[in-house]
């Protein structure tokens, strides 16, 4: 059954990312790695809801998704009570309609969090600014500061500095093989390479706008660790490849695989095809003004 919202309720569409790039710089004395990666938003994505209530709740429609404290959706929440005194005793009720796979490497949780961080502002009346939500972002994690900006963003430091690239029009199709991969996990695979693609070279080829030339400057620095520990990756990109992708990579720290399609039609052309290993489907890239977490009344 589908969910009705209460009256009154705020509603967030939750679009996740990929990244089109990502270089570890090196690992850090805290335990993060240092990057120089772009991520850029994608289409499609969860759904969150928030209504006023007397406690903090979180529900969710689909299993295996935690709705404890656990939650970047609740841990927004605490982290604004401790914030602000005058709403350490409010509540509020979410409802997730999850539709981003989870251990996917597409931020499904991490926009969850910045979302609520938007619909609390709204819902609790309360005035941030700019550099305090993006503080309570990377507490959250290290790519929630980008769900508060999304689009295209190059993204340096653990992935939380951030600077506005423009986006280019491009179709993916994205396959999630029956495997989830956990960041911690992924990040410890890793295994350091020489050469590869330079950010220069990736954001002169995302600047053409041509699937073709972005496809020769993709790079993933976790995916050969990760492939490494998971055959499912390999099946994966040789199944893209199969269908005519023009350029394949896993997107983070995995497990979903993105193929660059030449235009709509091939990308939903591979969507279709039968013998994925694993879901299938195609998305397109979003600008910063489409990605953007805006609340809407409900
Ligand atoms: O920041 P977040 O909680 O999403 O990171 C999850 C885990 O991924 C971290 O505990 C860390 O092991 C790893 N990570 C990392 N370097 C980054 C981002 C994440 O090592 N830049």
């Amino acid at each position: 059954m589908s969910y009705v919202p209460p009256p009154r309720s705020l509603r967030i569409a939750c679009p996740p990312k990929i990244n089109l790039y990502l270089r570890i710089v090196r690992r850090r004395d805290d335990g993060y790695h240092e990057l120089a990666t772009v991520f850029q938003s994608v289409s499609g994505g969860d759904i969150l809801y928030a209504t006023e209530a007397d406690e903090l709740i979180l529900t969710c429609d689909a299993e295996g998704v935690p709705t404890d404290e656990s939650n970047l959706v609740l841990k927004a929440a605490r982290l604004f009570q401790e914030r602000y005194p005058e709403v350490a005793m409010q509540g509020a009720a979410f409802h997730l309609e999850k539709r981003t796979p989870v251990g996917a490497g597409m931020g499904g949780g991490s926009v969850n969090g910045a979302a609520a961080l938007r619909l609390l502002t709204e819902l609790w009346a309360l005035e941030p600014d700019g550099e305090e939500l993006a503080q309570m972002a990377a507490q959250l994690g290290s790519d929630v500061p980008f769900f508060l900006e999304g689009g295209t963003a190059l993204g340096g430091g653990r992935g939380e500095e951030l600077s506005p690239l423009p986006t280019a029009p491009l179709w993916l199709t994205l396959v999630r093989p029956p495997v989830g991969v956990n960041t911690g996990w992924a990040y410890r695979q890793w295994i350091p390479t020489e050469g590869g693609s330079t950010i220069e070279a990736f954001t002169a080829a995302l600047a053409s706008g041509d699937p073709v030339q972005v496809a020769g400057a993709l790079r993933n620095d976790l995916e050969l660790g990760v492939a490494a520990g998971l055959p499912e990756i390999e099946a994966t990109r040789k199944w893209l490849q199969s269908q005519g992708a023009v350029g394949v990579m896993m997107t983070g720290s995995g497990s979903v695989v993105f193929g660059l399609a030449r235009d709509q039609r091939h990308a939903e052309e591979m969507a279709a095809a039968t013998g994925a290993p694993g879901t299938a489907w195609a998305c397109r890239c979003l600008t910063r003004e489409e990605a953007a977490l805006v609340p809407q009344r409900v």
